[in-house]
């Protein structure tokens, strides 16, 4: 078999002697987006075996404590047992454990020395900017979870399932059918909206937005801001009154796009953007589903385009027609990471590491 270290500081984007696993891109009808793991064929024999797969969830993220999922129910993925009953670990053919409750004392790793082939999986949804102490954890690791694309379980905020020619396994019950507007709703009642909860001068979100607030009116949402309707949904609810959603993200690297996007994409909202360049979210989305902050050479040429939009109707259809073709699947926190991470661990069993694709 092949060995392969988990290597944690790729994360950092930074040139680095380890190779990470190389994320793949699935070709799925007219499709050339990524999408995570569970669009790929199920190989026969590891569902034959009988085994079933122990998975110890090693701490609650952020202490919040969840309910585990039954991964048979909910995904169609069996033979999966979760528990957080930490005297199952030297049972469990995997530990799940999430970066940030380790890296700031929250919780404690397991001791060593470790059960046989049990496997540790390092999952973490923050981006490197919000990654702190990766250095301790290097060569802990036998797998990784994130949003990116080259780890090994890659699993993202959310992904876009194309409605036609797709298997019907992949029309799953977190997919949600996207649709374009009628002519007459094309145009919505308000203007541009933006849900901030973490304001900080020194993000390139709030510098932009200063900038942009110049030239056009902004419905600022959060702590910092107009209150929010609370409640589940009710985001996605306020974006539907809105032309555009600013989807900022807090910093700007590889592959992170978060639910910001997702909720203004389920909104019908068009997503104006900041975060990696235009190019990584053309992996994710048809060009002309967002408008990216660095479409334009100023802010003011930006605020320009966004006010011609809403004059025109046709033009602003353009960024809508898309849909038509799509599901939005947005990925539950956390049961549909631990399941999934559950299925790697039982396609990868008595493997030292994870096979290439
Ligand atoms: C999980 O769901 C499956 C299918 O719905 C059911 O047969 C099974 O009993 C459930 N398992 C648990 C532990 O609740
Ligand atoms: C808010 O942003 C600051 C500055 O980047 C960061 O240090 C902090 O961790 C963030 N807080 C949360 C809850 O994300
Ligand atoms: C997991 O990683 C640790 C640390 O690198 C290593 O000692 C162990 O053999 C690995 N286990 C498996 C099952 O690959």
């Amino acid at each position: 078999p092949l060995r392969k270290r988990c290597c944690l500081l790729v994360y950092k984007g930074t040139s680095s002697v380890c190779v990470a696993t190389v994320g793949f891109l699935l070709f799925l009808g007219l499709s050339l987006f990524y999408l995570p793991d569970p669009s790929a064929p199920e190989p026969a024999v590891s569902e034959e075996s009988s085994h079933v797969t122990l998975l110890l969830i090693w701490a609650h993220p952020f202490e919040r404590y969840r309910k585990l999922p039954n991964c048979s129910a909910l995904f169609q993925i069996h033979k999966c047992t979760l528990t957080d009953d930490r005297r199952a670990y030297p049972q469990a053919d995997a530990v799940i454990i999430h970066h940030r409750d380790v890296a700031i004392g929250r919780a404690e790793l397991p001791t060593e020395p470790r059960p046989g082939a049990q496997k540790w999986i390092w999952m973490n949804y923050e981006s490197p900017t919000h990654t702190p102490a990766l250095w301790l954890f290097e060569g802990v690791f036998n797998l990784t979870l994130s949003y990116r694309t080259d780890s090994d379980i890659f699993l993202p905020y959310g992904y876009l399932i194309p409605r036609v020619g797709t298997a019907k396994s992949l029309q799953n019950r977190y997919a949600h059918p996207l649709h374009k507007p009628s002519r007459s709703n094309v145009i919505r009642p308000r203007f541009v909206a933006w849900v901030i909860s973490n304001w900080s001068e020194s993000h390139a979100r709030v510098a932009f937005y200063y900038k942009l607030r110049r030239y056009i009116n902004v419905d600022v949402f959060g702590r910092a801001g107009l209150p929010l309707p609370e409640g589940r949904g009710s985001v996605v609810r306020l974006l539907g009154r809105y032309q555009f959603y600013l989807a900022l993200e807090n910093s700007q690297h590889t592959d992170y796009i978060t639910e910001k996007l997702w909720n203004a994409v389920k909104a019908g909202a068009v997503p104006v953007v900041l975060g990696p360049p235009r190019k990584n979210y053309e992996r994710f989305l048809p060009p002309e589903a967002f408008i990216h902050v660095d479409d334009f050479p100023t802010v003011r040429g930006l605020a320009r385009y966004l006010r011609m939009l809403r004059r025109n109707p046709d033009r602003l259809r353009r960024h809508l027609e898309w849909r038509e073709g799509y599901s939005l699947h947005q990925t539950a926190f956390w049961a549909e990471h631990y399941c999934t991470a559950c299925r790697a661990v039982r396609r990868t069993r008595g493997k030292t590491d994870w096979f290439t694709w």
